[in-house]
């Protein structure tokens, strides 16, 4: 008995211990055959030894169960020990990570304006009727509610089809003179190689007394700006409609692919349009309760920016996160 205890112990393994088990208990071993001697055991001695045999099993399967804890810990300690990582090693990597061309160029736009002492404000993606619509002067059943698109959710809510209710919010939330520009993402109902169903918009808007804001303000602001995202480009306004500015104005650069000479990407035009801008209508200023000011605004497409800078042709391109497309921006 001592003997199987002692081989027991010494076991090195979980198979060395099995093959033991398997000496001693299993069917043809040396416990179990042990047990099959009662039979030709005197009755009276019968119960001594069976009890005896009982112990020694119940010593047997004991030990073995100990050592295999032992073995089964020690065999976790020795694969953790293998597979240990330094999580503080520095690698060395020719890898590095980037901006999105489109966030790089939200970046670079707010940037800009801020610079000029614009403030930067938010508004909800999900708006309410009112903000997306009404108080900027595009009634219920208003013709140009068909210019946009639009994503309807529960209880009349949209979702926003430009940056431009949040002009409203800000008003409503502030006294003026306003200065902000309003970056982030707006919906509508389209798909197609210039659109996606998001996209990200710039809005930009400025308030002031009566005599201080006008169209040629505008018109300098648009120009610099314009110059600084594009370089040396000509820029024209074309008289357009909004319905919450008037006059208003489509913007367009000297196309940056063939120099105003006239090609595919320009449709020969030698022009790409760039944003929408114009006075901010008098009824937009009803809405939020302003009198006696003045004020221009603009918005413009921030893929159609970063399409342009990087001169990539197909828009979902930018929604792919294909590396092999990002990996050119680092
Ligand atoms: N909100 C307009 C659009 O999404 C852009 C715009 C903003 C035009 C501000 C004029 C003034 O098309």
């Amino acid at each position: 008995m001592k003997l199987w205890l002692d081989k027991i112990e010494q076991a090195q393994s979980l198979e060395e211990l099995e093959t033991l088990r398997v000496e001693i208990l299993g069917k043809k071993g040396i416990l179990t055959l042990e047990f099959a001697k009662m039979k030709t055991i005197p009755n009276e001695e019968k119960k001594e030894f069976a009890q005896k045999l009982n112990k020694q099993k119940a010593q047997i399967n004991d030990a073995i169960e100990n050592k295999k804890t032992t073995l089964l810990a020690k065999a976790l300690e020795e694969q953790l020990k293998a597979e240990k990582i330094d999580v503080t090693q520095f690698v060395a990597s020719d890898e590095t990570a980037a901006l999105h061309p489109v966030l790089d160029t939200m970046d670079r736009i707010t940037t800009y304006f801020q610079n000029m002492n614009f403030s930067i404000e938010e508004g909800p993606l999900v708006e309410d009727d009112f903000h997306n619509f009404e108080a900027l002067n595009l009634p219920k059943y208003h013709p140009a509610r068909d210019m946009q698109d639009t994503f309807y959710c529960k209880d009349g809510a949209v979702l926003r089809t430009h940056t431009s209710p949040v002009q409203i919010r800000t008003m409503q939330n502030n006294k003026p003179p306003i200065r902000m520009i309003a970056p982030g993402s707006v919906f509508r109902k389209d798909y197609d190689i210039t659109h996606t169903p998001m996209f990200n918009q710039i809005e930009g808007l400025v308030v002031d007394d009566i005599d201080k804001v006008s169209f040629a303000n505008l018109k300098h602001v648009m120009v610099e700006f314009l110059q600084h995202m594009f370089g040396d480009v000509e820029v024209r306004f074309r008289p357009s409609f909004f319905p919450f500015t008037e006059p208003s104005a489509e913007v367009d650069i000297s196309c940056l692919f063939c120099e105003g000479k006239g090609c595919k990407v320009c449709s020969q035009t030698g022009w790409l349009e760039v944003l929408g801008c114009g006075i901010v209508d008098e009824n937009v200023f009803k809405a939020v309760g302003y009198k006696n000011v003045s004020g221009y605004a603009f918005g413009l497409g921030i893929e159609r920016f970063a399409m342009l800078i990087h001169k990539i042709g197909d828009l979902r391109s930018l929604f792919e996160s294909d590396i092999r497309l990002l990996g050119q921006f680092r």
